[in-house]
């Protein structure tokens, strides 16, 4: 008897575990966590990690401030094992500042970096960088050109864009084929435009057309809300998905996403919490405090706190109060 052409079973294969390839890069799952500034510091990339992100990435970091080795910027290159693998976002709108600080980003153990041609915010947008690259498709092909060049083929360079500047412009769609000629070996798509900044529902129309035309593969990022939506992802061509925030206050939502695993119980999520918080205290010290207050309301919001706790981490003065209420 001749094997059948498909092994019994296959059809149970899980997409979101499938090996991808990000040039060089093997990883061994398609559900990422997606860089947010201000977010996503080492302890937020250690608790994801801790529920199955398959790749976490830094925090947006300026070219300029690693080439003129401003030292706050410098702390945003500190990555532990643990982390592992990690993808540094740069932005920047120089392809020599950013091709410097990408051999930068790789001595200090990026498994891939990623350039921001998505950041809608003015300070950013008008000094060239972000989603402004997207005007100038020739320039942001220049960038991935430089940095690739300077990085070699050890480690990938990626792009993450808008689907445009604004309503109909299609500027993501025309600038995304260019970059993958220049070296990109995956492109991310926020399809939401610049414009919109973070309101309305991301158009997965453009990343389903882009993973089309693009032979790099394109992960989508953009109201990436639980498992149904990443798996209707993958099956209109995208090859990962990245979890933003929907994953705040959730960490947990990473193993729903990838296994469909029900919800911690609740001893368990606030054991997570609490690791969380003693983490971010420990790297980051007094600053630690106000850092995590964008994060109570938000464990509230998930179930783990009730609303007097939330409250009063919302109002500890300091560490020894936080440490305090959360019995740290
Ligand atoms: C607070 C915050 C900070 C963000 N910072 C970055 C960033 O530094 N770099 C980046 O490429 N995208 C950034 N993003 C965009 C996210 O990576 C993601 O593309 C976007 O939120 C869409 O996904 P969502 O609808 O699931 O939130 C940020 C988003 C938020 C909410």
């Amino acid at each position: 008897m001749t094997a059948p052409d498909s092994a019994p079973g296959e059809d149970l294969r899980e997409p979101l575990r499938e090996p991808l390839r990000i040039g060089p890069l093997e990883l061994d799952r398609r559900v990422f966590m997606a860089p947010m500034a201000g977010i996503s510091t080492p302890a937020f990339r250690r608790s994801v990690r801790r529920f199955g992100a398959g790749l976490v990435y830094t925090e947006m970091i300026s070219a300029y401030g690693v080439y003129y080795d401003n030292r706050r910027t410098l702390d945003y290159l500190a990555c532990g094992e643990e982390q592992h693998p990690v993808g540094f976002q740069l932005f920047g709108a120089d392809a020599d500042v950013l091709a410097e600080a990408a051999m930068r980003c790789v001595r200090a153990g990026a498994d891939l970096v990623d350039i921001n041609m998505a950041c809608p915010v003015r300070k950013v947008m008008k000094t060239g960088a972000g989603a402004a690259l997207l005007a100038k498709p020739e320039r942001a092909a220049g960038i991935v050109r430089a940095v690739a060049e300077a990085i070699g083929p050890g480690v990938p360079v990626t792009v993450k864009i808008r689907s445009g500047l604004r309503a109909g412009d299609e500027a993501g769609r025309r600038t995304a084929p260019l970059l993958a000629a220049a070296g990109a070996a995956a492109v991310c798509i926020h399809p939401r435009t610049a414009a919109q900044l973070y309101r309305g529902r991301a158009d997965h129309a453009v990343t389903r057309a882009l993973a089309q035309e693009l032979d790099v593969p394109v992960i989508a990022s953009g109201d990436v809300d639980g498992r149904a939506a990443a798996l209707a992802l993958l099956e209109s061509g995208a090859a990962a998905v990245m979890l933003a925030r929907h994953a705040l206050g959730r960490p947990w939502l990473f193993a729903e996403v990838l296994d469909g695993a029900p919800e911690p119980d609740a001893a368990e999520r606030l054991a997570e919490v609490r690791r969380f918080a003693a983490d971010v205290l420990r790297d980051m010290g007094p600053r630690g405090v106000g850092h995590l207050r964008q994060f109570w309301q938000r464990f509230r919001r998930s179930g783990v706190l009730d609303r007097p706790l939330a409250q009063a981490l919302m109002q500890a003065p300091d560490a020894v109060v936080v440490a305090a209420l959360l019995g740290l």
